[in-house]
């Protein structure tokens, strides 16, 4: 990236210190930075004894064939064990482990003790099915208990399990059953979504009569919605309540070897088919127990957490799952959508359960700007202290929204950088140590090493970008792609020597923090500029009357490529007002310089979106050469491409 074009960006020069009585009481100090520098690898060595171990590892890292890594490799533990039996023994049983709400209103608080229960009697119950350690079951459900419960069923017994997130298709489900080689799949009849049961069981039964998923030899179905009409293959299917509650619900969890594979997580990507991510067992819960406890400051005793992800994604299987009950937390899950009944349900939660850290994404943040700022305002969210934000990077302008409408303009925000390959967070502001900017997630945590570095592989000064890397191993990585070592190594390894390539853009500010700029195929080429989506988009978004943007750099005769934008407006601004575009042109011109002025920005009622909540420039891109549209099957709603394409000028 040129430093010239570089120079010329968003200037933030807003900044927020830990609050006093946060930085006092932190779990963890600024000397944890210290220490780690010291001794990187006595660090994390330390951080693994926060688990319970049956046999306690006395290798840290063994990096003697990188980049495939071992992690406390003679160490041996059961994750289940872990998240739930220790702390019924060490006398927190009736401590409330989840908070669930459903999305037509059901409730149900699940104690550790009775999580115990619930996770014995599911592992019996795989055990009764014939799934033997090593075994991989597909999991297609949707935000529900029985999902918590069915993965640490499987971590339980040593079976590595794969989600499947509900909203994905037959297809993709079936490419996934296929590629892990699945035994088992558990599913629901369906889950609500907006107020209405959407069904899941007919995805799989259909997702079954593709070749390659014969070896599937049983389906296991949680009751939820009690549609009717559910078909039924005997002999193959068998409904959760009639397996699982016949079980005892006593199980002895035996301990795995620390690099056991865990968990297979697939990850879409814009090319090829999906990646297999393959995450195994010591390194993975060390990591995630350690940065639950280091970023969002979890006090078991009185916090209650709350991370709105699907549990189908990396986020809700390391801080819904094995982050927060490895460390004995009270969180909250949550099956439904935002706005359903209404624009204020989050809120709503978060005062109903007193939520004291909240984990969300920028698109839900922006989502929330878009509704208006009266919306929460109704709610009492004093209970908040820590706010975390994940998924893309965010802008200023959401960052100092959601800590002023949803935390009071008190709470530090925290956020945080990570992948489903790095498998827990790896950088990220602490709330206690580290004052905070908007839009950066600043320092790579204590035991990380992470920079920038040019085309050359050179680190980059402060006040320049470049690309993402990590410099050293750490104990969540993931191991390899499932089945294909060589991928692993072409997609992750090969851009630059020894070094991991995250395939994001990223700058160093004058105090060397970084800010990410989004994917690496996300920056634009304009007259021998680059310029980054993410930071046009910032700016567009700084502007009052804009809520949501985003940003394409569409192929131009004349300068490479030309930056398009597409603007979602806030509630009470017109499309149509005379001067308007002129003005957010002239707007992100002042921010950014004039080289970074939009050459289209065409106002849009929807943009569009990933299941994740990641916005699909790639279609953007397609609109704005002309072209016909590429795949959109990952698309929460595919018809918002038709209503932007009838929304463009037809002059175009
Ligand atoms: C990509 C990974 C990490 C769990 C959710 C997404 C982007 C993620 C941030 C952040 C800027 C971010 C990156 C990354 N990303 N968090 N705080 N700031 N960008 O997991 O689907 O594997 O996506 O999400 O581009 O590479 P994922």
């Amino acid at each position: 990236m040129s430093n010239e074009s570089l120079a010329n960006l968003l200037k933030e020069e807003r900044r927020f210190a830990p609050p006093a009585g946060l930085a006092a009481e932190a779990n963890v100090t600024a000397e944890a930075y210290e220490r780690a520098k010291a001794d990187r690898l006595g660090f994390w060595a330390e951080q693994a004894r926060r688990l319970s171990w049956e046999t306690e590892p006395t290798e840290t890292l063994d990096w003697s064939n990188p980049p495939f890594a071992k992690w406390f490799a003679d160490g041996r533990l059961n994750v289940a064990y872990n998240c739930v039996d220790r702390h019924v023994e060490n006398g927190l049983g009736d401590r409330v482990a989840i908070h669930f709400e459903g999305e037509p209103g059901d409730t149900r608080s699940i104690t550790y003790a009775e999580l115990q229960r619930e996770v014995s009697k599911a592992a019996n119950a795989l055990i009764e099915l014939g799934v033997q350690a090593g075994d991989r079951v597909a999991i297609y459900l949707p935000m529900i208990p029985e999902a918590v419960v069915s993965m640490l069923a499987c971590a339980r017994i040593g079976a590595p399990h794969s989600l499947v997130f509900g909203g994905f298709s037959a297809d993709a489900l079936a490419t996934r059953i296929k590629d892990a080689d699945a035994r088992v799949v558990i599913t629901a009849d369906g889950g609500y979504r907006r107020g209405k049961p959407s069904a899941l069981k007919p995805a799989v039964d259909e997702a079954l009569t593709r070749p390659g998923t014969e070896n599937v030899r049983s389906v296991l179905v949680v009751r939820r919605t009690g549609q009717e009409d559910i078909a039924w293959s005997e002999g193959r299917d068998v409904w959760w309540h009639d397996l699982v509650e016949a079980q005892s619900d006593q199980h002895t969890p035996q301990a795995f070897d620390a690099e056991h594979p865990l968990f297979i997580l697939y990850t879409s990507g814009t090319t090829g088919k999906p990646k297999g991510i393959l995450h195994t067992t010591g390194g993975y819960l060390t990591q995630i127990s350690y940065t639950h406890h280091a970023v969002f400051d979890l006090k078991p005793e009185t916090d209650v957490f709350w991370c709105t992800a699907d549990v189908g994604w990396v986020t809700g299987h390391s801080y819904i799952v094995y982050g927060p009950l490895s460390n004995g937390a009270t969180e909250v899950l949550y099956e439904g959508t935002p706005d359903s009944p209404h624009q204020g349900r989050w809120w709503e939660i978060v005062q109903k359960y007193g939520v004291t850290i909240l984990y969300t994404a920028p698109t839900a943040i922006r989502a929330a700007m878009k509704w208006g700022d009266d919306i929460p305002a109704k709610f009492d969210l004093s209970s908040l202290r820590i706010l975390g934000s994940v998924g893309e990077p965010i802008n200023p302008e959401a960052w100092v929204w959601y800590r002023k409408h949803i935390g009071a303009d008190r709470t530090p925000v925290v956020d945080t950088w990570w992948q489903t390959e790095t498998g827990g967070i790896m950088i990220s502001p602490l709330p206690g140590v580290t004052e905070t900017k908007p839009g950066s997630a600043q320092v790579p945590l204590p035991g990380i090493a992470a920079t920038v570095v040019d085309d050359d592989a050179r680190e980059v000064a402060n006040g320049s970008g470049g690309y993402l890397v990590l410099t050293e191993p750490w104990p969540s990585m993931l191991r390899t792609i499932w089945g294909d070592d060589q991928r692993y190594l072409d997609t992750y390894w090969s851009r630059f020597e020894h070094k991991y390539f995250a395939g994001d853009g990223a700058k160093k500010d004058d105090d060397g923090d970084i800010w990410l700029l989004g994917r690496v195929d996300d920056v634009m080429l304009v007259s021998g500029h680059n310029i980054s989506t993410t930071e046009v988009e910032s700016a567009l978004v700084s502007h009052p009357k804009v809520a949501e943007a985003a940003v394409v750099g569409a192929t131009d005769p004349q300068t490479t490529q030309a930056i398009c934008a597409f603007v979602i407006l806030r509630g009470d601004a017109d499309a149509h007002e005379e001067g308007l575009v002129e003005e957010l042109r002239a707007h992100v011109g002042k921010q950014l310089g004039p080289i970074a002025k939009p050459k289209r920005i065409l106002p849009v009622a929807e943009l569009p979106k990933t299941r994740s909540g990641k916005i699909m420039r790639r279609l953007l891109r397609d609109v704005a050469e002309n072209r016909t549209l590429g795949d959109v099957t990952t698309l929460t709603d595919s018809s918002v491409m038709t209503l932007i394409q009838s929304q463009l000028p037809t002059a175009s």
